[in-house]
């Protein structure tokens, strides 16, 4: 983003770094902001260092890496008291200083790969004499559905997540079935997710366009043979034109059909559909500052609102009398419910649905008042109903984990005549990228 005549422009393509002299061109204007390309870097700045990717520009992934990661943590912490003060207007009179992720690289636990017939060629590429074969392996170029460049190496997963992605690029090149084509909706080889864990257990799930069961057997085996740490290998036959699999049911080839993530003693199922979060390292601080900053006693009855697996509501409940967790995705709520039952922790309750259908007067009624309340909820924030029943429920204490400060600041506006805002704990979840979670302590006035 750059200021032109006082106007706001975002701008897109090219990477830039503070500090940076660049030519642009306006390709859109507003009355609020403008949005530009960038045609020439004329001078670097002095803050830039050496991206550490042969992908970067190219690759939507780790768009910061040119930019050192204290400047990246200043950053993420400007644009939390951007949100919250600047435009926001809140009371808030302390930001803590932004808990940075110990990895800064292969830190994530899940990766999707495409299978593509239609290869994006760089700039240097289409200027080149070289015939590249279009079908390939790898990411989605930005805002484009069609289009996939080859990834050779990625740093955001730990091994041996690139070695799977290069071994089933090679057998697929290998084998006389196609790669998918995204436009003729054509092909064989569609997809791949691979997930980590701190356990050393690895999960693959692999999409396939044709139910061909001799080939999609023969892929499964010849990846288990040469990967056999592999402790989960499941297929979807996926003829749809969209790539989701939520809609689907998987396939177990081998091994179990989950991981799992253990955190703090505690072991925490995951299944081919199911969310984790994928800094796992970091989201264990995450929850440590959200446990700390709820301040549960023996007594507390914690409502663990959008608990997706319930990691947040297992996590919290030696603390508590009990806990309720409440969320939209009925699977997560039994993944929620199991993660309960192999932890022995019996004084947690969920409850599958549509937070502002769930959550009213007649529940809080039911099943009581609570004392603390954690909210997480996705990037759209909370529904003013939900608002609405959380100030009549009146807990002592809220804790509200955000992964998008401005949505945030807009639901801490409808709360702080009756709270105060006493904490806010930024939290870097994604080195390299703009996102920044923000952990927001209210307390009853
Ligand atoms: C940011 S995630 C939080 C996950 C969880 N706290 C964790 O740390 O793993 C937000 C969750 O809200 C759920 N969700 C989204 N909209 C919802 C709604 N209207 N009602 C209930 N849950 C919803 C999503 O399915 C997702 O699991």
């Amino acid at each position: 983003m750059t200021k032109v005549d006082g106007q706001v422009v975002f701008l897109n393509g090219t990477e830039v770094a503070p500090g940076d002299v660049v030519d642009i061109e306006v390709v859109f204007s507003k009355k609020k902001f403008a949005e530009g390309r960038v045609l020439r870097v004329v001078s670097k700045s002095v803050i830039r260092q050496e991206p550490f990717c042969a992908h970067f520009g190219v690759c939507g992934g780790c768009k910061w890496q040119h930019i050192p990661y204290t400047l990246q943590k200043d950053q993420k912490t400007r644009q939390v008291h951007d949100q919250l003060v600047r435009i926001g207007h809140l009371p808030v009179t302390e930001i803590q200083p932004i808990v940075g992720s110990e990895k800064t690289t292969f830190y994530r636990n899940k990766l999707e790969f495409t299978f593509s017939a239609s290869r994006w060629l760089t700039p240097e590429e289409v200027n080149s004499e070289t015939e590249y074969n279009q079908n390939v392996l790898g990411f989605h170029v930005p805002r484009r559905f069609d289009k996939v460049f080859p990834i050779e190496h990625c740093h955001l997963q730990p091994d041996p997540s690139n070695a799977i992605r290069l071994f089933l690029r090679d057998y697929a090149h290998a084998s006389e079935w196609p790669f998918y084509d995204h436009v003729a909706h054509e092909g064989f080889f569609r997809n791949v997710m691979i997930r980590t864990t701190t356990t050393q257990q690895v999960m693959v799930v692999i999409q396939f366009a044709r139910p061909i069961q001799d080939q999609i057997d023969s892929t499964c085996q010849a990846l288990l043979d040469a990967f056999p740490n592999i402790t989960s290998l499941n297929y979807f036959v996926n003829s749809k034109r969209n790539d989701s699999y939520q809609d689907l049911e998987p396939i177990c080839f081998h091994g179990k059909p989950y991981i799992e993530e253990v955190m703090e003693g505690l072991t925490f199922r995951i299944g081919v559909k199911s969310f984790y979060q994928t800094n796992p390292e970091q989201a264990f601080e995450l929850y440590k500052i959200t446990r700390d900053l709820a301040e549960i006693k023996s007594t507390d009855l914690v409502y663990d609102l959008y608990t997706g697996t319930g990691t947040i509501a297992n996590f919290v409940a030696k603390q508590a009398r009990q806990v309720i967790g409440v969320e939209y995705v009925p699977e997560a709520i039994e993944d929620a419910k199991i993660n309960s039952e192999i932890n022995q922790i019996t004084n947690t309750l969920f409850f599958a649905g549509d937070m502002k259908k769930v959550l009213d007067t007649e529940f809080i009624e039911r099943h009581g008042r609570p004392d603390v309340l954690i909210t997480d909820p996705p990037r759209a924030g909370m529904d003013k109903e939900v608002i609405e029943v959380i100030r009549q429920a009146q807990p002592h204490r809220i804790v509200y984990v955000s992964c998008n400060a401005a949505t945030q600041a807009r639901d801490l506006a409808l709360l702080i005549d009756e709270y105060h805002i006493d904490t806010v704990q930024p939290v870097d979840m994604f080195p390299h990228t703009h996102h920044v979670e923000n952990v927001v302590r209210l307390t009853r006035k």
